[in-house]
This record gives C-alpha cells, sequence and structure tokens, in this order.
C-alpha cells in the first residue's frame, strides 16, 4: 500500500482528479493520508476533506525557507503516515520550490505536473510562454522530482494542438482536461511498480 500526501496550493483540481481515482478505484493500492497546504484559504483544502474525507492539514511559511520550512513540511506528512519508505508525495499545484533536501528525503517518491510538454516552458505561465511562443502543440507533463525546477525524469506527457486565437486561458483550459487524465495515470503507475527509472529515462514496465 502506498501512502499518498498531496501539497497544493489552491484550487487542487489535479488532487481532485488523483483522489477521484483512489475513490473509485482506477487507482489501486494507494491510501490517501493527507492534503497540506501552504495557503490556508486553499480552495482544494475544502474538497479534500469535504468531497473525499481525506485530513488536511495547513503549514504556514511564516518567512521560513528552503529546508527550514520543507523539515515542516515533511514532518506533517510523516505524522499522517507519508513516510520515505512507502510514501508518495504528488505536488498538484503547490506555489513553493521545493528544497534538495526535501527531495533527498523523500528519494524518487515526489511527482509533479507541469501544464506544458518539458522542457519547454518551465517555470510560472507555461501556457502564456507557448501561446506568446506560437508552438503548435503543447500538453502537459507529470515527471519525477530532483534538484532543478521542472527538470526531473518525465514520466508521462499528453498533448493538445494550439488554436489560432487561442489565450493563455483557453489553452489552460484544454491542457487541465489532459492533466486530469495524466496525474491519475501516473499516480496508478507508481503505485503497480511500474516505473523504472534509469537516469533522465523513465521506463514504464
Ligand atoms: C496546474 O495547471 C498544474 O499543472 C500547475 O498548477 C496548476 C494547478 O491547478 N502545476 P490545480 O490546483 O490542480 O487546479
Amino acid at each position: 500500500m502506498i501512502n499518498l500526501g498531496i501539497l497544493i496550493s489552491g484550487r487542487g483540481s489535479n488532487m481532485d482528479a488523483i483522489l477521484a481515482g483512489v475513490k473509485s478505484g482506477i487507482i489501486p493500492n494507494v491510501r490517501p493520508c493527507v492534503v497540506v497546504s501552504n495557503k490556508p484559504d486553499a480552495a482544494g483544502l475544502d474538497t479534500a476533506s469535504k468531497k473525499y474525507g481525506v485530513p488536511t492539514k495547513v503549514v504556514l511559511p511564516d518567512d521560513l525557507k528552503g529546508w527550514d520550512y520543507d523539515k515542516k513540511l515533511a514532518a506533517a506528512l510523516e505524522d499522517s503516515g507519508v513516510t520515505p519508505q512507502d510514501g508518495l508525495v504528488c505536488l498538484a499545484g503547490f506555489m513553493r520550490i521545493i528544497s534538495p533536501e526535501f527531495v533527498r528525503h523523500y528519494k524518487m517518491r515526489i511527482l509533479n505536473i507541469h501544464p506544458a510538454l518539458l522542457p519547454s516552458f518551465p517555470g510560472l505561465h507555461a501556457q502564456r510562454q507557448a501561446v506568446d511562443y506560437g508552438v503548435k502543440v503543447s500538453g502537459c507533463t507529470v515527471h519525477f522530482v530532483d534538484d532543478g525546477v521542472d527538470l526531473g525524469p518525465v514520466i508521462l506527457q499528453k498533448t493538445v494542438h494550439v488554436m489560432d486565437g487561442d489565450t493563455e486561458e483557453t489553452l489552460a483550459a484544454r491542457i487541465l482536461e489532459k492533466e486530469h487524465e495524466a496525474y491519475p495515470e501516473a499516480v496508478k503507475l507508481f503505485a503497480q511498480g511500474r516505473l523504472k527509472v534509469e537516469g533522465r529515462k523513465v521506463r514504464i514496465l
């Protein structure tokens, strides 16, 4: 059994998609233990507790940076059963950069979703970057988290066509639909032990 912790900062629609997958049985072998936010007003906290009955926690930044904050995060996760041995940490719109110490703590047990086809358009406003650049195809990427921002080994990607007249908002909405397919799929593969990481490459067994 994998003990799942999800980190959010806002809406939590990807969190919702993952929890729906667990609840319906599409994602087997996963126990959602806790949803943690750095923001007390994150809408996803309500969704987690009211819609899914998953415990929630808020870990306020209090001006703490790097590992000083992240060790509080790790303690909140571990107290809920999300350990480096049998835990999985999903970043789902968590708007903080994770420290190298946290990455080492949960070595190869942290996933993130990014709304672009990495390595294109890392960082903030990925959908706006894609529209401004004029690419014809964009999408989303689920990847393992390593020390770099949006840099870890890619697990899976889904594409969408960029239409003439797309704005950041219209493209983001279409990419989000794909995110809601991709993230539960990646969590399922992780929970089934089907992800084999070989350097930068992730083989799906
Ligand atoms: C998503 O677009 C995700 O790719 C990015 O942040 C957004 C979070 O949305 N990392 P939500 O909170 O999951 O609805």
